[in-house]
Formats: structure tokens, sequence, C-alpha cells
């Protein structure tokens, strides 16, 4: 059986997940950034694509401040194609686990980091990376983005839960990142239906959680 697929992220009232100059923000409040190390503490792996280490250089830890009991550490996966990663980015480094989801012929030894070849195409095949998963016992993997990982989990037809927090913030531009880029479903018959299943009002937003039907 694949691993549970939960899709978390944040966004601005109007749908934005970065700016133009897609570094990261800070969009959740408090209340939500404990939220989400709760959840990372709770999933075997926390998967991001490489744009997001190239904008963001995010170490992927728990932070111990926001959990009660015991700090897990949960894997961390990168979809990183051509193994283009820089060395020095954090998220090879630290406490935690990483695993470097590439394309054959790009597998190559990355400081600590395991690394798995998910397939021969030109990215890392989503239905053969969560096959290598279960079979090393993952059941629950947390994506955190960027938009471009979160369009190509939802077409394949592998998240199972959608959470979006939207805090109070208005960043606009055409271009800058939203929850979902990729090239995007065009008809409404491909559209990923969800159904609302918790909504959840904090001092800087909205939390919404959906399952995906
Ligand atoms: N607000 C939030 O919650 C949040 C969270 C995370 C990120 N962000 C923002 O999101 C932006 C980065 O997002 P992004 O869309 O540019 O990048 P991304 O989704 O982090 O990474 C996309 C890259 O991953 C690689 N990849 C490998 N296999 C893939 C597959 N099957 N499907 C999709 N990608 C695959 C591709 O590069 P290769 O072809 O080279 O492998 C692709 O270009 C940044 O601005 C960051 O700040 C916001």
């Amino acid at each position: 059986m694949r691993p549970r697929v939960i899709v978390n992220c944040a966004m601005s009232a109007d749908g934005k997940i970065a700016s133009r100059a897609r570094k990261q923000t800070r969009l959740s409040d408090e209340k939500d950034m404990a939220r989400v190390h709760r959840l990372r503490n709770e999933c075997d792996a926390i998967l991001i694509g490489i744009g997001t280490v190239m904008a963001d250089d995010p170490s992927l830890l728990v932070k111990k401040k926001y959990i009660e009991g015991k700090v897990r550490q949960p894997v961390r996966i990168v979809l990183d194609s051509r193994c283009r990663i820089p060395k020095s980015a954090k998220v090879l480094a630290g406490s935690a686990k990483t695993i470097l989801a590439v394309t054959e012929n790009h597998a190559k030894k990355v400081g600590n980091a395991e690394v798995l070849a998910c397939g021969k195409g030109k990215r890392v095949d989503l239905n053969i990376l969560l096959d290598k998963l279960a079979k090393r016992g993952v059941k629950k993997v947390l994506v955190e983005g960027g938009g471009e990982t979160i369009w190509s989990f939802v077409k394949a037809g592998l998240v199972d839960t959608f959470i979006v927090f939207i805090g109070s913030r208005l960043i606009g531009g055409r271009s800058a990142p939203t929850p979902m880029d990729g090239e995007g479903f065009a008809s409404e018959e491909e559209f990923a239906m969800l159904a609302l299943k918790k909504t959840t009002i904090t001092e800087g937003g909205i939390l919404l959680e959906f399952r995906v039907e």
C-alpha cells in the first residue's frame, strides 16, 4: 500500500505562497507554525522540491519548542531529478536523515544523503518513489511544496489530504508561485475535487483542511 500523502502549505489571502522574488515569506502565524511542527512530528517523511531548496534553503527539522514529548525528526526527502542540490544545503545537515529522489543516470553520492533513483523520465517518478518509501516502512508523507511539486502529486492522484493556511497578507504578481503551479488542469472534468473537513480561525488567518475525493 502506498504511503498516505498530506499536502500542507501556507498562502496569502490572494493565493500566493511567496512573492514574485520567490523567497521564503512567513505567512503562518505562531499558532499555525506550532501546528505545522506537530504535523511534521507525526509524519514519517517530509518532502519538498529542489526549487524550494534553492529558494528557501529550509532545514525541514521539527523544532523542539513546539513539541510536547518526543521529537521524531522524520526523514527529509528532496525531489531533485538531476541531483543539483548544493552540498551546503541545510536539508543535508542536522540530525535527521535525508533522501534525494533523482532520476536514473543522475544518482551520485552527496554527503550522507541516501540517493534513490526513481524512473528514467525527465522528472522523479512519484509512484516509484512512494513504492520505495513504502518498502522502507514510510506510512505518512508530508508534502510541503512548492507549487510544482504539489501540482505533480495532485495530477498523479496521489494526495489524500490537502491543508492550506490562508494568512492575512496580499502579495500579488502574476508570476508569484501559488500552492499548485505546473500546467494546471484545463477542463472542469479534470479538476481535483475536495471535501472540506475542518476550518480553524486563528489570530492571523484561517486553516482549511480538505479530503481529496
Ligand atoms: N508558503 C509555502 O507553504 C511554501 C512552501 C514551500 C515552498 N514555497 C515557495 O515555493 C517556491 C518554490 O516552488 P517551485 O514550484 O519553484 O519548486 P518546487 O516545487 O519546490 O520544486 C520543483 C522542482 O522539483 C524537481 N522535481 C523533480 N521531480 C519532480 C516531480 N515529479 N514533480 C515536480 N517537480 C519535480 C524539478 O526540478 P528538476 O527537474 O531539476 O529536478 C522541479 O523544477 C519558492 O518561492 C518557495 O518560497 C512556499
